[in-house]
């Protein structure tokens, strides 16, 4: 089994995010590549027009995780021009998981998961419980992080 985390962060949280996940699936014996998404140039949050330097490859991995910074009560438009951009997962499993900066999780992060469900679904994958992680003046609670990777590490491996 092989994971592919696919992340785009733009301040660096949501990659730290990806980072500890990667930790703990190298903990628990799990293979995995990451994938940091590059757009051209630095998106505006609300712009549409995204162009990535690379796609990620994922044929060689049978989960993806997939991560994204909250934007606007909503992911990114990055992410979902990903989303928008791959090509089937039937027979995969997929997850997402966000990093946020708002005190309340109705302000963007259950949307966001939500979208990004909505996206895997769409892409036929067996979509998991996704995940999110706060931060607050780029800050954040590396043990909550912790936690939240050991679940993601738990869905993955049941
Ligand atoms: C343009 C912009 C819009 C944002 N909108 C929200 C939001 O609606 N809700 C929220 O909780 N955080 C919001 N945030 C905070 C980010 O989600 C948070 O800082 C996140 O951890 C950034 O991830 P990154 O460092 O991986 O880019 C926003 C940040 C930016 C830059």
């Amino acid at each position: 089994m092989k994971v592919g985390i696919i992340v785009y962060s733009q301040s660096g949280h949501t990659a730290t995010f990806a980072r500890t996940i990667a930790d703990h699936l190298r903990e628990a014996g799990i293979d995995y590549g990451i994938e940091l998404l590059r757009p051209r140039g630095i998106p505006k949050p609300w712009t549409r027009n995204i162009e990535f330097r690379r796609i990620p490859e994922i044929d060689e991995y049978d989960i993806v995780l997939v991560g994204s910074p909250v934007w606007g009560f909503n992911a990114s438009k990055v992410i979902l021009k990903y989303l928008n951009s791959m090509k089937s997962l039937k027979g995969k499993k997929a997850l997402p998981f966000v990093t946020y900066g708002l005190p309340l999780k109705s302000l963007g992060v259950n949307r966001s998961l939500k979208r990004m469900n909505a996206e895997l679904e769409e892409l036929c994958a067996d979509v998991l419980e996704g995940e999110s992680q706060y931060y607050f003046l780029f800050k954040t609670n590396k043990n909550k992080m912790n936690e939240a990777a050991k679940r993601i590490v738990e869905r993955i491996k049941r």
